[in-house]
């Protein structure tokens, strides 16, 4: 049953309750979850997210007995997930006056998803405001909590904030606000955190900045809890959850062999990224350097990388002699991938990557790096044409900086 509950002056929780075990990403809910709506009764009468796809149709018919659909003037889409995003094709083929107010890239997902070509749409820019005729909403962008094209929405007069996916808890709760809630919650929503939101961990403390300049009084978000009790609290958590423990004495190893100098370059931009995370790290050419020296030094480390430019198809100068000897050591309880510059082919970094996977390191790969970080755009095993121009170098820091992330939160 999809029923109406006062949260503030004119507006409305207006979502489905989930009690079954939800299968959801690669989990299953087993509290349920819910799919929180909101229905903001102004003079320009707005909802704010949808709910899961498999109630569309459940939920469009119980709001049109709570508003005509014809005097709906703004669908808000924070988030174009199908558990939020889920009833906006069925409520705009009735909605035929509402705008959808998206950013950027929320709009071409929804056309993608819906077709929604003919929609009437409102493209958000971070800090546009809206007048719904009796509340003003405020937009700001957070890109990457967790998908490309979230946003959060703040009602100014109620000082509510509406973040969606982001501050909920996957619970089946028919209390609503947490000063309800049956049993503390703090722990379900440091899970919920950890699970959806901390892989995004840097995007979160854009998010942070941005919101801690707002006068937040209730946080509604999509799933789970209203809080209305303690807000602030809940804010401060994600601040400290998403702080990473710099204290730590991390250090890296980065062993490679260089043709022309690039490789040698990519593994400098590496170490700018590593120093930026204050991680201690040495450039070694194993051209230059004892065996003894280099074992004594991977043994310390927490992280090896290894690089080479790629010559007939192989890694060039003694380092096949270097991983031989990486492979006979216990590489437990450390990181390691492979990076190198290369001309056309770049064989040597996945010869490197076979060595590497044969010792027991951890080596890191593009979706180790995405479910721990969240960082998409980075591919690893890391390769690097010909010479590193700015983007490549940027690219080599960012890589860095992710794979810090990694070892900071091991
Ligand atoms: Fe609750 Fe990202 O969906």
């Amino acid at each position: 049953m999809i029923n109406k509950v006062q949260i503030a002056d004119k507006a409305y929780w207006i979502g489905k309750v989930d009690d079954r075990k939800v299968p959801f990403h690669r989990l299953v809910l087993e509290k349920g979850t819910t799919y929180n709506s909101y229905f903001l009764d102004t003079d320009k009468p707005t909802i704010i997210d949808t709910v899961d796809i498999a109630f569309a149709g459940e939920w469009v018919k119980a709001l049109a007995e709570m508003v005509d659909l014809k005097r709906l003037q703004y669908l808000v889409v924070n988030h174009v997930e199908p558990d939020h995003a889920g009833a906006v094709g069925s409520l705009m083929s009735k909605a035929k006056n509402a705008a959808i107010v998206t950013t950027e890239k929320g709009k071409e997902f929804l056309i993608g998803m819906f077709k929604l070509q003919n929609a009437k749409f409102i493209v958000i820019k971070d800090g546009d405001t809206l007048d719904i005729g009796g509340k003003t909403l405020k937009f700001l962008e957070t890109p990457y909590l967790h998908t490309e094209e979230t946003m959060v929405t703040y009602s100014i007069e109620d000082k509510i904030l509406y973040p969606c996916d982001q501050f909920s808890t996957h619970i089946a709760n028919y209390e609503l606000f947490n000063d309800s809630a049956k049993e503390d919650i703090t722990e379900d929503f440091k899970v919920y955190y950890s699970l959806i939101m901390h892989p995004h961990r840097p995007y979160v403390k854009d998010m942070l900045t941005k919101i801690k300049r707002l006068d937040i009084d209730m946080i509604a978000p999509s799933h789970g809890y209203i809080l209305r009790d303690n807000a602030n609290k809940y804010i401060e958590l994600y601040d400290e959850m998403s702080t990473l423990n710099t204290k730590k004495n991390l250090k890296a190893l980065l062993l490679l062999s260089s043709m022309t100098g690039n490789t040698s370059k990519v593994a400098q931009s590496l170490a700018q990224g590593l120093n930026e995370m204050n991680i201690e790290n040495t450039v070694v050419n194993v051209k230059n350097a004892e065996m003894e020296t280099i074992i004594a030094s991977a043994k310390e480390a927490d992280l090896i990388l290894v690089g080479s430019s790629t010559k007939y198809g192989d890694m060039i100068g003694n380092l096949e002699d270097v991983l031989k000897e990486l492979t006979k050591l216990d590489l437990s309880g450390k990181f390691a991938a492979a990076f190198g510059s290369y001309g056309w082919s770049g064989e040597a970094i996945e010869v490197i990557s076979d060595y590497l996977n044969s010792t027991n390191a951890t080596v890191l790969t593009t979706s180790y790096l995405i479910k721990s970080t969240g960082a998409e755009d980075i591919r690893l095993p890391l390769r690097v044409a010909f010479t590193p121009d700015e983007a490549s170098k940027n690219l080599c820091i960012r890589t860095a900086k992710a794979i810090s992330e990694v070892l900071l939160r091991a």
